[in-house]
């Protein structure tokens, strides 16, 4: 499937003699929605409906960003935006893309551009239980900042709140 609205990865190989990346971000479009909750019912026991992902959509505090990769999109991330604050509401990474840098590389974009429209503190939560995701965020510069008690209702685990100071993006 081709979408229009993705950003190109840059210039290309021979005008640069540098190997291009396998996957570039760009904003998400409409024609994806069935793919936001196919990607998301990979791990998401309560995974969004295409009307939620829709909404994000057009929600003007939302930045929906995904990452491609030989026209397909295989991972998103969207944070909401309330004045120089960012919450990550939701990101993941297709279950067959993972482990081979696309999730840090995909945050990484996220957090600069919410860094380059003024967002100086970005904050999530995650499960417990999820030490991948733990380990990313960590790398990256999140702190552990609170434990929400039985803050997801599939199984009543509880969540770690984690917060970055952009200003501390790990390298
Ligand atoms: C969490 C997630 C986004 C990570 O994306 P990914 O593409 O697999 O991760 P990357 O390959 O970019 O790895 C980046 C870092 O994540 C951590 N990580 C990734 N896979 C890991 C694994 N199997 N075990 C431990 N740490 C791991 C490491 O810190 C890694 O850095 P390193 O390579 O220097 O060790 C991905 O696993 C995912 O989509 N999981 C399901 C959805 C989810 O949990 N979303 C987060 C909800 S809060």
């Amino acid at each position: 499937m081709q979408n229009p609205d993705t950003t190109s990865p840059g210039l290309s190989h021979s005008q640069t003699g540098v190997t291009p990346l396998p996957y570039w971000v760009g904003p998400v479009s409409h024609v994806w929605l069935p793919r936001l909750v196919a990607i998301d019912s990979s791990w998401n026991p309560r995974f969004w409906s295409q009307k939620l992902f829709e909404g994000e959509l057009s929600n003007p505090a939302s930045r929906v960003r995904g990452l491609f990769s030989d026209n397909e999109l295989i991972g998103y991330g969207i944070a909401h935006v309330v004045a120089n604050e960012a919450h990550i509401v939701s990101f993941g990474i297709a279950s067959k893309n993972r482990g081979k840098g696309a999730g840090e590389y995909l945050l990484r974009d996220i957090l600069s551009s919410l860094s380059a429209e003024g967002v100086s503190v970005v904050t999530l939560e995650v499960r417990l239980s999820n030490t991948i995701a733990q380990a990313l965020y960590t790398k990256i510069g999140f702190d552990i900042v609170s434990v929400r008690k039985r803050y997801y209702s599939s199984n009543n685990e509880d969540a770690l709140t984690m917060r970055l100071k952009v200003s501390d993006l790990g390298a």
